[in-house]
């Protein structure tokens, strides 16, 4: 359950505009962000919400890449297979990840650390290789790199 402050400032928030389910997009991050990922108990508390059926909303929280509807890492690795990226080593920044934190995409570390998941191009070919990581952006990524970054994530974990 949300906390009460929360889950009244969503409320707040959605009365303020004509259609809630504009806000459903919003609502889904804000739970995530909250629980971690956006588990059923989420979805009916969304739906609540967002005055829509659980079903509704899990047919939009499926579609969208960044919304977990599973329990995933504390550091959630997008890494870009799309075209240019594939043309620029995706495949040995894939496989490098898969080595270095011994998981295979789609993922978590024993350690509940790192989940690794594939993305669509993210917007920064002029990057590539390049990954998400919470949604901050890692690019012209190298293997020397990803250590260096998985380092600096688990030390501040
Ligand atoms: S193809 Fe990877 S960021 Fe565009």
């Amino acid at each position: 359950m949300l906390p009460k402050e929360l889950r009244e400032s969503l409320k707040d928030h959605i009365a303020n505009i004509d259609h809630p389910r504009e806000l459903a997009v919003d609502v889904m991050f804000t739970l995530q962000d909250h629980y971690g990922y956006l588990s059923d108990e989420a979805v009916k508390e969304a739906a609540e919400l967002l005055e829509m059926t659980p079903l509704e909303v899990d047919e939009i929280a499926t579609f969208y890449t960044f919304v977990y509807r599973e329990p995933v890492g504390k550091y959630v690795i997008h890494v870009c297979d799309s075209v240019i990226c594939w043309m620029d080593g995706y495949e040995s920044i894939k496989d490098c990840l898969c080595t270095k934190l011994a998981i295979n995409v789609g993922e978590t570390t024993a350690d509940g650390l790192f989940t690794l998941l594939p993305v669509c191009c993210i917007g920064y070919c002029d990057m590539s290789p390049a990954m998400l990581i919470n949604r901050k952006v890692y690019g012209h990524l190298n293997p020397e790199k990803i250590d260096s970054i998985l380092e600096k994530l688990k030390a501040e974990a």
